[in-house]
C-alpha cells in the first residue's frame, strides 16, 4: 500500500490522461454486450475509468491509494469510488454486468488472487463479464529478481508480479466461460524508463 500511495504522492497522474490500450478493447467489448454498470479493481486516478464513464457507463472504482483517489476526484468525478483494498471486496451490494480490472491480479500471491477472483466473482450479475489484464510471461522484467513463487518475481523491492502463462491465466478463470484470451502491447511513458511498452495478457470471459 506504502508503494503505490507514494507512486500517486510523488508522481501524480502516473500513466499520464490517456486510458489503456486494452480498456479502449474491452469497452468495444462491453458496448457490443450491452453492458451497463462495470467495476473497476484497482482503478488508480481513473484513467480507464473516464473512458467508461465518457461512454455512459455507470462506473465503480475501488482503490486503496488515497492520493490517487484525490487526483480522480477532479479528474473523473462520474466515477464512484471505494477506499480499501479489492482484498476486503465487496464494499456494497451491488452486481454489476461487468469487471475490467487492469494490471492488479498480477501484484497477488497465489492464495489472495484466488481470494480476490472469488470476491469478484460474487460481485458480478449471472451471465455478468469479466476482462482482466495482467502481465505476460512475455514481459521484459519476467524472471528478474527474487523469485517468491512459480513465475512470481520481485523485480523491485516489494512489488511481487505474476507473470501468466495462457493456461495460466484460463486457470485463474475456470469457474468462467472464457470468449477470449489474448495480448496487446501497451505503451505508458513515465518514470525512469521513459517511452516504453507493456505485453499484457488479458482474458475476457463470462461469469456461468
Ligand atoms: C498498475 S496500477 C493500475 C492503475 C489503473 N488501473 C491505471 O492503469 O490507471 C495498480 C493499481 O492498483 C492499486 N492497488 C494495488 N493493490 C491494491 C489492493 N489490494 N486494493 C486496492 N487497490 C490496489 C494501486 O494503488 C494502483 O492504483
Amino acid at each position: 500500500m506504502e508503494y503505490w500511495e507514494k507512486r500517486f504522492l510523488d508522481g501524480g497522474k502516473i500513466w499520464g490522461e490517456k486510458p489503456s490500450a486494452t480498456a479502449i478493447y474491452a469497452l468495444k467489448l462491453f458496448k457490443k454486450h450491452e453492458l451497463n454498470s462495470i467495476l473497476v479493481p484497482g482503478a488508480g486516478y481513473g484513467r480507464n475509468t473516464k473512458l467508461f464513464t465518457d461512454a455512459n457507463l455507470e462506473v465503480a472504482g475501488i482503490e486503496f491509494s488515497e492520493s490517487a483517489i484525490d487526483i480522480a476526484k477532479s479528474f473523473n468525478p462520474k466515477t464512484q469510488f471505494f477506499q480499501g483494498s479489492v482484498l476486503d471486496m465487496p464494499f456494497n451490494d451491488e452486481k454489476y454486468d461487468g469487471i475490467y480490472s487492469f494490471n492488479v491480479l498480477h501484484l497477488f500471491l497465489k492464495d489472495d488472487r484466488i481470494s480476490f477472483l472469488k470476491k469478484c466473482y460474487k460481485q458480478l450479475k449471472t451471465k455478468g463479464f469479466a476482462f482482466f489484464v495482467v502481465f505476460s510471461d512475455m514481459e521484459r522484467s519476467f524472471g528478474k529478481g527474487k523469485q517468491i513463487e512459480k513465475n512470481t518475481y520481485e523485480s523491485k523491492p516489494w512489488r511481487p508480479v505474476h507473470y501468466f502463462t495462457e493456461n495460466d491465466l484460463k486457470e485463474h478463470f475456470k469457474d468462467y466461460s472464457v470468449i477470449e484470451t489474448g495480448i496487446i502491447e501497451d505503451a505508458e511513458n513515465h518514470g525512469e524508463l521513459g517511452l516504453h511498452s507493456h505485453i499484457l495478457r488479458y482474458i475476457f470471459a463470462q461469469k456461468k
